[in-house]
């Protein structure tokens, strides 16, 4: 890192408004974000400053043609400081969306440095209560003026957080999900596996149908058969069948999930037999049917784990598990949350700590 971090602290912090009873998620910004920005070549000027509007040219081309890219991680209230939940993986998984959406890579150390930098200095805004977070949102987007499309050659990286609850209204209560093949999310060689905006609004309109049918999200299936599984809406979907832990592949159409990541590495350490491999959504109702779909959960940063309960297609659903969330994805949760607030040793070096001085802890 060639440049230092340069911190102006707000002089009115807006803490005292937010009901930490009631957050609901992603809907309050803590006091301070991160901002760098690219222009001439080169990524300058890191600074922590006040969390503010940002005045863009109505000819801003993230707005037209959406050359951005996001990452989503948590930082958790523990003893003498913040646990950071993989911070090194985020930062990878960025720089890759990053490559794929033409926007120049940054020094990784700036991702690590800046949200130290946050969590320390907006630390009282991390919730206390067991199963909330500091969620941290890196977005990094063109800030060019222009309407050709090309790729810009000026963008702004910022890294806002904010204090969140459980990211479905079901918190760890099972969820509804609709399996269409109606529409699809990616395709292969498209932009599936990176974090762009463009895949989350094309998810709206399929996600609005399923809602207006009483359902919590969408269950993608693959857009050149329609028949094998992807993930769901905000999530990577697990199923577990006859005792076999499945996942769909990282095939380049669906996100590389870090709580997936995080599942298969501890299932497999538990000596599950876990596979990562196709799987259709036929396979899926057959084994509803024969009494062999034991559990079925989605796994993500803002959800953790989402127990799904109910699965239409077509004219068909099944209620998985008596609507119960299972032993298995009550293992994982407990598992991987414990390790998150530092409750359990972190034996895969997935937390980086980060301490607070002691006269902010006092
Ligand atoms: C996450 O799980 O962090 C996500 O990115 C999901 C979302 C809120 C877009």
């Amino acid at each position: 890192m060639n440049q230092r971090i340069t911190v102006s602290k707000t002089t009115a912090s807006r803490l005292d408004t937010v009901d930490f009873n009631r957050l609901g998620f992603g809907l309050q910004f803590s006091d301070h974000m991160f901002q760098m920005v690219y222009e001439d070549g080169r990524w300058h000027s890191p600074e922590i400053i006040p969390y503010q509007p940002i005045p863009h040219e109505p000819a801003n081309t993230t707005l037209h043609y959406g050359q951005t890219v996001f990452e989503g991680l948590k930082a958790f209230y523990a003893k003498s400081g913040v646990n950071v939940f993989r911070p090194d993986k985020h930062a990878t998984r960025l720089l890759n969306s990053c490559e794929r959406m033409c926007i120049p890579v940054f020094e990784k150390e700036y991702f690590t440095e800046a949200i130290d930098l946050l969590v320390q200095i907006d630390y009282d805004w991390i919730p206390r209560q067991r199963g909330h977070a500091l969620y941290i949102r890196p977005l990094i987007y063109s800030i060019g003026n222009f309407l050709g499309v090309k790729e810009s050659d000026t963008y702004r990286f910022l890294i806002m957080t904010s204090p969140v609850a459980s990211y479905y209204e079901e918190g760890l209560s099972p969820v509804k999900i609709l399996a269409t093949d109606k529409y699809v999310r990616a395709v292969k060689g498209g932009t599936g596996s990176a974090k762009t905006a463009g895949n989350y609004a094309a998810s709206l309109y399929a996600a609005r149908e399923a809602k207006k049918m009483g359902y919590t999200q969408v269950l993608w299936l693959d857009a050149i058969h329609h028949e094998y599984i992807e993930e769901v809406g905000t999530m990577n979907i697990f199923f577990l069948i006859n005792d076999e832990l499945v996942t769909p592949p990282l095939s380049g159409t669906i996100l590389p999930g870090v709580t997936r990541d995080s599942v298969l590495t501890l299932g497999r350490e538990w000596g599950m037999n876990v596979s990562e491999r196709e799987i259709s959504i036929k396979e899926v109702f057959a084994a509803a049917k024969d009494g062999t779909l034991q559990e079925m959960f989605g796994t993500g940063t803002a959800a953790v784990i989402s127990p799904v309960g109910k699965l239409r297609y077509r004219d068909d659903e099944v209620i998985i598990n008596n609507f119960e969330i299972g032993p298995v994805a009550q293992k994982f949760y407990d598992e991987i949350t414990a390790i998150q607030y530092g409750e359990k040793e972190d034996a895969h070096g997935w937390i980086h700590h980060v301490e607070i001085a002691s006269e902010v802890l006092a």
